[in-house]
């Protein structure tokens, strides 16, 4: 069963948390405070860039003190309601058995706009009368929204780990999974994370699972981490993947949904499968998974999830069967997504040229700017002088003009015909 390594080799245990020995002391100095009777503040409020161990530290103090841990991530508390069903009394009484009990509310930059004010404010009465400790977790704990909740929290800053302490972690996970691994290729993916402990360990296992040796060529080729590095992992896992096991795994690890992960396969499979044959089979696969697509979309039963997953990732990776892998091919952006994400004054031109066509042709103009349009840029593009005759027509403006033809010389030479 696939299991994400980051779940696999999460520290139970504040040992086993690297970097950020500062922090951590000084958040385990304030639970322990509380041991004392109750301390100024009753919230700590650890913030900091993710995947550098907020969270973990939290849960590794819970079980080394074995104090029990509440647990709530934002989206479970959007309104004040809600977040006093979920820690109101747990603040206010100890637990059932003595235990001694730590609140944590996670990922607070999950709320959002006015809808969540009242999810602030009940965290921060909650905070105010707490009789256990509160702690408060946020990427950035300077947002406005919590200018007055922070008057009652100690602050912790979390920072990046460096490299170093990315790299010590990633060696031991190599040292557990039997890698023998390069100095040089752990550096890279240390280096490549940017203090990113989480995104460090999900590389080292997209690239090293299942391999006896890892070397500096089996890593150097990433570049440097974007969010479209992690896609182009996956891709290529998908597209050059010799196992349906591994082109599966690389589903799970995409940061994109798979609505968008089908996108990006489909729009490369033609270039990195080049033999009609492979390519026929790849295409065959991926409009299966479109089927199954559609009928999540039809019944919203989304067991059939795993279908589309498996077409569109063993499936295509098993259709290379001919093609060789030749050289270095680049992944692209996805077409039909660009298209959709043009720009808004695009889509009003567009609708603009709709109208005017409308009130010659008599359809509407969001079927004319559909249907017409990319006629009229066949014919602005190849024949000026017809090109004048219906920008005369439709009583196009030079804007218009110059939209349909994409083009600025072309556009000046219909313009000049027409004046
Ligand atoms: N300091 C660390 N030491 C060891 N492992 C870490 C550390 N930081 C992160 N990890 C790994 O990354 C995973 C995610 O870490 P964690 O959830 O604590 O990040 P976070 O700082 O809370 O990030 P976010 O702001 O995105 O919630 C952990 O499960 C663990 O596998
Ligand atoms: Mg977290």
């Amino acid at each position: 069963m696939y299991q994400p390594w980051t779940v696999k080799y999460k520290p139970k245990t504040l040992k086993e948390v690297v970097g950020n020995k500062e922090a951590i002391q000084k958040f385990v100095e304030w639970v322990k405070s509380w041991d004392r009777g109750i301390p100024p503040k009753r919230a700590a409020f650890l913030y900091g860039p993710p995947g550098v161990g907020k969270t973990v530290t939290v849960e590794a103090l819970a079980n080394d003190l074995k104090m029990e841990l509440v647990e709530k991530n934002a989206s479970d508390y959007r309104t004040e309601e809600a977040v006093k069903r979920f820690a109101g009394l747990a603040s206010q009484y100890g637990s059932l058995f003595g235990t001694k009990r730590i609140i944590l509310f996670d990922e607070l930059d999950g709320l959002t706009g006015t809808a969540d004010k009242g999810g602030v404010k009940a965290i921060t009465d909650i905070t105010k009368t707490a009789q256990c400790p509160i702690v408060l977790i946020a990427n950035n704990a300077f947002d406005p929204r919590f200018a007055f909740l922070r008057n009652y929290c100690l602050l912790i800053e979390f920072k990046k780990p460096s490299t170093t302490d990315v790299l010590k972690h990633l060696k031991g996970i190599c040292l557990k999974e039997g890698i023998e691994a390069e100095e040089n290729a752990l550096k890279f993916i240390a280096q490549r994370s940017e203090g990113d402990i989480r995104s460090a360990v999900t590389d080292l296992q997209a690239l090293a699972q299942g391999k006896k040796r890892l070397t500096y060529d089996d890593v150097s080729w990433l570049g440097f981490r974007d969010r479209q590095e992690t896609i182009f992992t996956v891709l290529r896992m998908i597209l050059y993947g010799k196992t349906c096991e591994g082109a599966k795994r690389a589903v799970d690890m995409a940061d994109v949904d798979t609505d968008m992960l089908f996108e990006w396969i489909y729009e490369n499979v033609p270039a990195h499968l080049t033999d009609p044959h492979d390519l026929a089979r790849a295409m065959d696969a991926l409009s299966m998974a479109d089927v199954y697509r559609g009928r999540i979309r039809k019944t919203q039963d989304w067991s059939f999830v795993r279908y589309v997953v498996d077409f569109m990732s063993a499936g295509v990776a098993m259709a290379r069967v001919n093609t060789k892998t030749s050289g270095w091919t680049p992944f692209r952006f996805p077409e039909r997504i660009q298209a959709l994400s043009r720009s808004k004054e695009e889509r009003a031109m567009q609708l603009e040229i709709g109208r005017k066509i409308k009130r010659r042709c008599h359809i509407s103009a969001t079927r004319a700017a559909k249907e017409v349009l990319p006629y009229l840029r066949i014919i602005f593009k190849n024949n000026v002088k017809m090109a004048a005759g219906i920008a005369k027509w439709l009583d196009l403006t030079p804007e218009m003009i110059e939209y349909v033809a994409e083009s600025k010389e072309k556009a000046a030479a219909i313009n000049k015909l027409l004046s």
